[in-house]
């Protein structure tokens, strides 16, 4: 991605080097605003109703009216998915509260919210990932009481982020009151005797998209599975620990906190998983349905 490429600003697709906003914006100044990030594979953009209906969720949750409706929202991002030079990517949407030139914390009214998205191009997980597994580490969650909403404020999260890779992990997985309820930036699914186990939708987790998908394959395939809140302590005892997220979508955790989980290899409902997941998306990038 370079600076000539493509963005949409507030109603305007123009170079990324000419998208100007305010030093005044609430986005800026307060982290005042909500975004998503969405895949979009051969020039589809996957499972775009959901992370809609959660961007709806969001900007609710904020007390913010959302500027555009689905069918609006669908036409901007093909739109900028159409001005791309390459058809796989991840699209970043974000939308702030706007400016009114003051710095105040209370919302104001009348106010006009900025609307920016970009199309960074979607690197696809690196397959040794899924072969060898990854590091996580557990941490406290130091992030507030409402990590549903996907709020563009994000310092708690960069800051465990930083403190699993100081530790020489990928992912950290955030426990609250002894509970494990998600990554710094993804979802968390637990194999106990062949059971699919992920925390339940609660203000301590964001409610993933890829998440969804990965409980709604399983079902389908008539995998045993339920959502269940975990402690710490167990997390260590399960057969198998996977992340999920929109770019990573599923990988297998083969040590937490330098132990090994099970034998310390992806387990086999992690492949079988990945296979479904994998499924889908190649029926999604064909056009076929599912
Ligand atoms: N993050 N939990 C958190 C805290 C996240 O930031 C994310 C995704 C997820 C997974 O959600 P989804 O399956 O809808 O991507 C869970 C995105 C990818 C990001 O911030 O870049």
């Amino acid at each position: 991605m370079n600076e000539q490429t493509k963005v949409y600003l507030n109603g305007e697709f123009l170079p990324r080097r000419e998208a100007r906003i305010s030093v005044m914006d609430r986005g800026f100044l307060f982290g005042d605003g909500v975004y998503e990030v969405i895949p979009c594979y051969s020039g589809k953009l996957f499972r775009l109703e959901h992370h809609l209906s959660r961007l709806d969720d969001s900007l609710a949750g904020i007390r913010m009216a959302s500027p555009h409706d689905h069918a609006e929202w669908r036409s901007i991002l093909e739109e900028l998915v159409a001005q791309q030079p390459c058809s796989e990517q991840s699209i970043y949407l974000q939308v702030t509260r706007g400016s009114t030139g003051e710095r105040d914390h209370a919302i104001p009214r009348g106010i006009q919210p900025t609307v920016f998205a970009m199309a960074m191009p979607f690197e696809e997980p690196d397959p040794q990932l899924a072969e060898e597994g990854v590091s996580a580490v557990t941490l406290d969650d130091i992030r507030w009481r409402l990590c549903n909403i996907k709020a563009i404020t994000l310092l708690a999260n960069v800051l465990v982020k930083q403190e699993a890779r100081d530790q020489g992990a990928i992912e950290a997985i955030l426990i609250r009151d002894g509970i494990a309820h998600e990554g710094a930036a993804s979802n968390l699914f637990m194999v106990e005797n062949g059971v699919i186990t992920t925390p339940p939708k609660s203000r301590f987790l964001l409610p993933g998209i890829t998440r969804d998908l990965v409980l709604e394959l399983a079902q389908r395939e008539k995998l045993p599975c339920r959502e269940e809140a975990v402690s710490e302590q167990r997390l260590q005892q399960m057969d198998e620990l996977w992340l999920t997220s929109s770019t990573k979508e599923v990988i297998p955790v083969t040590h937490l906190n330098d132990r090994p989980i099970g034998n310390g290899r992806p387990g086999p409902m992690f492949r079988q998983m990945a296979a479904l997941y994998a499924d889908y998306k190649a029926r999604i990038k064909a056009g076929t349905r599912y």
